[in-house]
């Protein structure tokens, strides 16, 4: 069960952020609103919501999950893979330190985004992605395992399709994966049951699995009737704003 979440407001200059998407830039009133939106649906999930106030050095830094990887009894303290994101942890220390005795941090050359971390209950998989080498991704699954947990590497570089390996996965439950057709396949999930997002429904894959809820970008209809059919009790969420910015439902928050 998660407690807590960690958040942090959109700056006004978030549109200044990384971004593959070329229509037109998100607006910054709807991203406040969908923010606000986000952050009640976390608290009627039952977590009580840490708002960090918007870091105008880092307009990427509202995707608060890239900057650290939490544990049960452990925070591990990321190394961004972008350039213009590194300093970004210079802002997450401070408030896990209020809840986390142990910290860790992956140090250079690793590179690392919390957003290729997708946690499995005792098990994590690390995506190798654009963003996180596998210098990083060794150092995390060390600092796991002092902690328990086994991981295990998942190759994303080839993949055109996805920024970072939870934009393509999701684990709603011990045993079951929310996965894109793409990764479906993949060695690495085998023993698990998967449920497949279709090709035209991949952002939906970056589902949030929040307690008793999953969080799910509206506008899927195809994944979010079958997560509703397996009993999952849906919080659908416009993130649209973010979207345009590479980032989803999971990237906005750290949960524990
Ligand atoms: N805009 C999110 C990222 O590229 O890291």
């Amino acid at each position: 069960m998660f407690k807590h979440a960690i958040v942090r407001r959109p700056g006004k200059n978030f549109a200044d952020g990384l971004a593959s998407f070329k229509g037109a830039p998100p607006d910054y009133e709807n991203a406040l609103g969908q923010h606000d939106a986000y952050c009640a649906a976390l608290e009627r999930c039952g977590l009580a919501v840490v708002r960090l106030e918007p870091d105008l050095e880092h307009p990427d830094s509202t995707f608060v999950e890239d900057v650290a990887v939490l544990a049960q009894n452990s925070a591990i303290i990321a190394r961004p893979g972008a350039r213009s994101r590194e300093r970004e942890v210079d802002g997450i220390r401070e408030p896990l330190k209020k809840f986390f005795q142990t910290i860790h941090e992956i140090e250079a050359p690793g590179t690392l985004d919390g957003g290729d971390i997708c946690e499995a209950e005792k098990h994590f998989f690390i995506g190798v992605s654009r963003r996180t080498n596998e210098g990083g991704a060794k150092q995390l699954a060390a600092f796991l395992a002092r902690d328990g947990y086994t991981s295990s590497l998942v190759d994303i570089r080839a993949m055109k399709s996805i920024l970072h390996l939870k934009s393509g996965v999701a684990c709603v439950d011990d045993r079951q994966l929310v996965v894109m057709e793409e990764l479906a396949a993949r060695e690495e999930f085998r023993g698990y049951e998967l449920i497949r997002v279709a090709p035209g429904e991949n952002y939906a894959a970056n589902c949030v699995r929040v307690n008793e809820h999953v969080l799910i970008p509206v506008g899927f209809p195809a994944i979010g009737g079958e997560l509703a059919r397996r009993g999952f009790r849906l919080v659908p969420l416009d993130v649209s704003e973010f979207r345009k910015m590479d980032g989803g439902l999971s990237c906005l928050s750290l949960r524990f």
